[in-house]
């Protein structure tokens, strides 16, 4: 690499550097901001009651349906929970329409859902449907119609919700790129209820889920035992995480019928929302760009320097800052190809690097994992994800290192969130050497090369956990879990309404 451009890189490489002493100091404020919002409402860290208070321990039966509305795709599945620990699921996901991510009105969006509810109910469980449809038209009113073919439907929802029961819940804010006014503040799961009733479809909505708390009711059924799952987290488009909470120090007020008799609750953190403040997150001159630039400046401050939305886009600007930077020869040389030919680096006009959001974070991952001299495949993927003709091997080079920084702070990040966790919770104190259990789902925990492995290397290094600790602590990964954590919940809301007191 030409020696500009290999100061310049560190220069900017440093930047994203986040030691041992940043991670414990993100650890004290990650406890200071939990524990504030298991106080009050409004806080950073939400906190949200979810009225979940058991985990599941395996031997659940029973058909249920889910529905799930990620940041990406939207997954419509049908889950028999055999009683065994396993499951059967047949499922079917499509990509959401962008122009429903930002469509005038939610009915728009929640019309889609029930669509694809009733053409997959048709495809793969048409007697019910026939059945159900059958009897419906039959009947004169719906006034106390029963129906013992209604499908009982966990809605993984995830965006931020204040629940007010099992089945209830107003949106507080919409995340990763959605933005539909009209929806915020109001129950989502009224609003897919009525969509599904026009289509006099047989499904109750009939549980209202996050994400990160159906991976952590899934790991919770498919791991039992003596390690009871203590966090459901997501590490993908966006990044939250769900954990099992003492009752006794949610101090807010929390409305609404649940069993109290287990003495804990599911509580889903919104940790995305983590610092707004910026009292001790990094803040290059990136962040705060491409902050500026998003649809919700201020908020989800965490997760825009964790979630895999966001960091192809902090890659992208610090490439283009370091392509700007008139004394480095970046993406604009001469390469000779093994056959010693001569070509210019040429880049396409329609390239990603100049448009907002124009770099997906997958080619950070196939960056860090080319470990070639050449970095064959990392030149390949520039020339045909971002259109960058001929780039050298000093070019590529010089992306890797800013890919590999951002990728490592971002879990060295997410080990803050969950090591504040293991501490909140006090598992690590108790005499037993059971494990810690973290049930782990999302594009970038799953394909992002060694991210558990820095995020492990990270926990090490946390004053209260240690590198005896981290050992205890066991990220296992809950790939879809979400679908089959909502059929549980699903499963389990009605004894729970039972038991209520
Ligand atoms: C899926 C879950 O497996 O992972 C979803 O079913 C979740 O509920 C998703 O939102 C997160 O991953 P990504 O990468 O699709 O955001
Ligand atoms: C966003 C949402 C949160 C969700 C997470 C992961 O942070 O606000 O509810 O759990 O993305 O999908």
């Amino acid at each position: 690499m030409p020696n500009s451009l290999v100061e310049e890189t560190k220069r900017i490489v440093a930047q994203f550097d986040y030691s041992d002493d940043d991670v414990n100091k993100g650890v004290r404020e990650f406890l200071r901001q939990m524990n504030e919002g298991l106080q009050k409402d409004g806080t950073s860290i939400s906190q949200i009651p979810t009225y979940v208070t058991g985990v599941p321990n395996g031997t659940e039966k029973g058909l249920y349906m889910a529905v799930d509305l990620g940041g990406t795709n939207f997954r419509v599945c049908s889950v028999h929970l055999n009683g065994d620990t396993t499951f059967n699921l047949t499922y079917s996901k499509v990509a959401i329409p962008k122009e429903l991510m930002v469509a005038k009105t939610s009915k728009e969006l929640f019309g889609f859902l029930a669509k694809q509810i009733e053409f997959f109910l048709k495809t793969h469980h048409e007697e019910h449907f026939e059945a159900h449809v059958r009897r419906r038209r039959s009947s004169k009113t719906a006034e106390g119609y029963e129906d013992e073919n209604l499908f009982q439907l966990g809605f993984t929802f995830s965006f931020p919700v204040q629940q007010f029961g099992i089945n209830k819940g107003s949106l507080i804010r919409w995340t990763k790129g959605f933005d539909i006014p009209d929806a915020v503040g109001k129950d989502v799961c009224a609003l897919l209820q009525d969509e599904i009733d026009l289509l006099h479809l047989p499904v109750k909505v009939a549980a209202l889920v996050n994400d990160t708390v159906g991976t952590l009711m899934a790991r919770s059924y498919t791991s039992p035992g003596k390690t009871a799952t203590l966090i459901g987290a997501i590490f993908g488009t966006g990044t939250n995480g769900a954990y099992v909470e003492k009752i006794t120090n949610l101090q807010k007020s929390v409305d609404g019928v649940y069993d109290k008799s287990t003495g804990e609750m599911v509580i889903n953190t919104e940790w995305g929302s983590f610092d707004n403040q910026l009292n001790v997150l990094p803040k290059t001159q990136f962040d705060a760009t491409l902050d500026r630039e998003s649809v919700n400046p201020g908020i989800q401050i965490f997760e825009k320097r964790v979630s895999g939305m966001f960091l192809g886009e902090i890659v992208r600007l610090a490439v283009v800052s370091l392509y700007e930077n008139a004394n480095v020869s970046l993406f604009k040389g001469v390469t000779s190809n093994t056959n010693g030919e001569q070509s210019t680096t040429h880049i396409g006009d329609d390239s990603g690097l100049f448009q907002q959001w124009g770099l997906d974070s997958s080619l950070m991952s196939v960056a860090v994992a080319d470990d070639t001299p050449e970095l064959s495949s990392l030149r390949q993927e520039l020339d045909s994800q971002l259109k960058i003709r001929s780039a050298s091997v000093e070019d590529a080079q010089a992306f890797k290192n800013i890919a590999h920084a951002v990728g490592r702070r971002a879990a060295r990040l997410s080990a803050v969130a969950l090591g504040s966790i293991v501490i909140q919770s006090g598992r690590l104190k108790e005499t037993s050497d059971d494990l810690v259990d973290i049930g782990a789902d999302g594009s970038l925990v799953e394909h992002y090369p060694f991210f558990r492995d820095m995020i492990y290397e990270a926990l090490k290094a946390i004053e209260g956990i240690g590198p005896e600790g981290a050992e205890r602590i066991r990220i296992g990964l809950a790939t879809d879990g979400s679908g089959v954590g909502a059929a549980l919940i699903a499963l389990v809301a009605a004894g729970m309404e039972k038991k209520a007191i």
